[in-house]
């Protein structure tokens, strides 16, 4: 499949395609500006955790390129000045903090060879946080594949693949993964209440993908679970804290209790840039909370009677004890999290590993 990507870098510009349009309308916005890039990631113009890092790395290369710093020094104010705007646009998704100390961290480290150096560094670690969030996420694809029977029939929540990604996907990079090996796979897509992200995000990447596929509202799971069958779950991931509690997209959280019921296996792709081993529990996740009209609205008309009370928790947290297993592209992780994720980090930060990434 020759995939729209939803992040690229051309001529001093960042390219973002515009999620909030799709499948109806394709439409790219370019920026020049990081403050403009902090609203897109917040707008979710971009959107999925990996890409919002990738963004929100993009957005420090135009901020250096703008601040009119001579001094490694002043460049290095300019730019913690542009990471905590971009930071702050959405806090649930690790990577995006992620992704940006990464670059303060290698602009500092090239200070002492001056600003220009600095600014050269700072686009070269943007490209690679891009470049590598491809490698990681075909990885965890082909790291999942003894998970994924010949046949299955899989739920899927919200959109994890090419679009909330530099490319190919993390949950989707698995879907994909097994139907470029020839498994029979069927997916079910929860739409992903209030924003859709499964209704119009994930039916258009397994359309083109030509991957079956059934779309279900998110309160249909548990039904289909148990009169159709379904024998895998795999969901992406915002933040997963070092006893493998996982923050994801809301909704996530029901689904898992549903095939716990249900005896269904439940799998989160999480590439290892989203694991967050400072937090001990996701008790400590930060989640989101987004405008109630998100809610209260379909296509910007209003639903409910006028002055009612909404709430918009953008993601929830799914406790470890009901996920199966945590996919990485470092291998696969089982209960205790609290072992076995530090040890896949520790893995995937080895210089082996961070040549091969
Ligand atoms: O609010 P969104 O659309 O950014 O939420 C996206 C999700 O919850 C995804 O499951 C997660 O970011 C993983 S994307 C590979």
């Amino acid at each position: 499949m020759n995939s729209l990507k939803s992040i690229a870098w051309s001529e001093g510009r960042l390219r973002l395609l515009d999620q909030r349009l799709l499948p109806h309308e394709v439409v790219f916005i370019d920026y020049v500006d990081h403050n403009d890039v902090a609203v897109g990631i917040r707008e979710m113009v971009v959107r999925g955790a990996p890409a919002i890092g990738a963004a929100g790395a993009y957005g420090l290369v135009l901020a250096a390129a703008a601040s009119t710093a001579g001094t490694a020094h002043d460049l290095q104010a300019d730019l913690d000045h542009a990471a905590a705007v971009l930071r702050a646009a959405r806090p649930t998704a690790v990577n995006l903090t992620w992704a940006i100390e990464r670059v303060i961290t290698r602009a500092a480290q090239a200070a002492a060879s001056g600003h220009q150096a600095m600014r050269a560094a700072v686009l070269a670690e943007a490209q690679a946080i891009q470049d590598e969030d491809v490698r990681v996420n075909r990885q965890i694809g082909l790291n999942a594949m003894p998970l994924v029977p010949d046949s299955a029939r899989i739920l899927h929540h919200c959109n994890t693949g090419s679009l909330a990604t530099c490319d190919y996907g993390t949950a989707l990079g698995i879907i994909r993964t097994a139907h470029e090996q020839g498994k029979r796979v069927q997916v079910y897509v929860d739409e992903t209440r209030p924003r859709l992200q499964g209704a119009r995000l994930t039916t258009w990447e397994l359309q083109q993908l030509q991957i079956p596929h059934t779309l279900i509202v998110d309160g249909a799971a548990a039904h289909i679970m148990r009169t159709q069958g379904v024998e895998l779950c795999v969901v992406g991931c915002d933040r997963v804290a070092a006893n493998g509690d996982t923050a994801n997209k809301i909704g996530t959280y029901h689904l898992a209790l549903a095939a716990a019921a249900h005896g269904v296996p439940f799998y989160v792709a999480a590439p290892t840039s989203t694991i967050d081993l400072s937090l001990s529990t996701g008790d400590n996740i930060e989640i989101e909370e987004r405008p109630a009209e998100e809610v209260t609205h379909i296509d910007g008309r209003p639903i409910p009677p006028e002055g009612i009370m909404a709430a918009n928790p953008a993601f929830d947290v799914t406790p470890a004890s009901y996920i199966t297993a945590i996919i990485t592209e470092a291998g696969i992780a089982y209960p205790p999290y609290i072992d076995s994720l530090a040890k896949l980090v520790g893995l995937a930060r080895t210089p082996a590993a961070s040549k091969a990434r």
